[in-house]
């Protein structure tokens, strides 16, 4: 039988270089990593040293999800127990709130029982429009999960990743424009730009504002055969970019018109031709003219990202609750919101 000397000198002086490289470059990669797109991590393990606990102190909306077995796991998330159990608050390495049941009242948050120096995490994922009583809760958390690319936990709705295989056809398209809104307010810009446009272009409007709702599994065949979907949000702030255009216009492989943030916001999303902007009009007339009078390679080349790119919808909240331990090591210590109303509103 052959022996081998597994440590050998050499081995041994090559796998001290190769630590030392490791060490010096995995700082570069992970802050690259941090800085780029997209949520805390796409195809890869992340690896924290020890077992996290992230207490969900209430789940959002009131819908509790299953957490059997490995929940992070499946996400790509290792050592990472998440648990909604209240009474483990004082074993928990870190409690996340959302805002919705702090704002309603349903839920008060366990100040009295705060272990010293527990990390809480703010979550919320409504814009600031709709987004209140936020003056009551200064210096109280130490990192928020948000839609907003600053934040420390970035959560967006979704994202377009690298494609594996092809591209699945768009449906063919014999209607224009379709719409869906469910609350449906004068006030709202969206609504202005609405009334202004289907002067001159036909838009059918679905959702229970025109009392047709569409059900979860009728809303992509229903929206796939229009050219164009009003991806319009139901109030302009700060990298605030929803379901609608992720779900309802890409997802359906339906070409977005948005109505958000500016352009450049999207654009840090998604290639530049792959939507159309309603501020690049200085009219509604002119924006249903320019949808109007396209023609199909015009039209075409609105989906060419779906050759190299897939859209990746998020919507699990169990998800998003794993992507804090994949945030963790990166998390800024001893930081607090001191006026969380101040940088939500910012
Ligand atoms: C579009 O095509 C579908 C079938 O593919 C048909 O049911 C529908 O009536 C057509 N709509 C229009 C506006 O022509
Ligand atoms: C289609 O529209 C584009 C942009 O307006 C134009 O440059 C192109 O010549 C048109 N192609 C055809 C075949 O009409």
């Amino acid at each position: 039988m052959p022996t081998y000397r597994l440590f050998s000198h050499q081995a041994m002086a090559g796998l001290a270089l190769l630590t030392a490289l490791w060490f010096l470059i995995y700082p570069l990669l992970s802050s690259s990593r941090a800085r780029g797109p997209g949520m805390w991590s796409l195809s890869e393990t992340f690896q924290p040293q020890s077992k996290l606990m992230v207490l969900i102190w209430h789940w959002p909306f009131d819908k509790s999800l299953p957490l059997d077995g490995d929940v992070c796991a499946h996400y790509g998330v290792a050592n990472c127990w998440l648990s909604a159990n209240q009474s483990l608050l004082s074993q928990a390495s870190v409690v996340v709130f959302h805002h919705y049941e702090l704002q309603s009242g349903a839920v008060r948050l366990p100040l009295a029982q705060r272990p010293l120096r527990q990390p809480w995490v703010w979550t919320n994922l409504e814009s600031p429009s709709n987004t209140h009583r936020l003056s009551h809760y200064q210096n109280i958390f130490n990192w928020v999960m948000t839609y907003r690319r600053d934040s420390d936990i970035f959560v967006p709705y979704g994202e377009l990743v690298p494609r594996d295989g092809p591209a699945p056809p768009v449906t063919a398209k014999n209607r224009t424009a379709a719409w869906v809104i469910s609350n449906y307010r004068q006030t709202q810009k969206r609504v202005l730009v609405y009334k202004q446009l289907s002067k001159h272009l036909q838009v059918d409007v679905f959702g229970r504002a025109n009392r047709k709702p569409l059900c979860p599994d009728c809303l992509l065949p229903t929206l796939a055969p229009y050219r164009f979907y009003l991806a319009f949000e139901n109030s302009q702030h700060r990298d605030y970019i929803t379901e609608k255009l992720w779900r309802n216009s890409l997802g359906a492989g339906v070409v977005p018109v948005v109505l958000g943030p500016p352009r450049s916001t999207y654009e840090a999303f998604l290639p530049a031709d792959a939507f159309i902007h309603v501020d690049d009009f200085s009219s509604a007339q002119e924006l249903a003219t320019f949808l109007k009078s396209m023609n199909a390679s015009h039209y075409q080349r609105f989906f060419a990202w779906r050759e190299r790119l897939a859209v990746r919808l998020y919507s699990d909240w169990r998800e998003r609750f794993c992507g804090i331990c994949a945030r963790y090591p990166h998390l800024p210590q001893d930081k607090i919101y001191g006026d969380l109303e101040a940088w939500f509103k910012s």
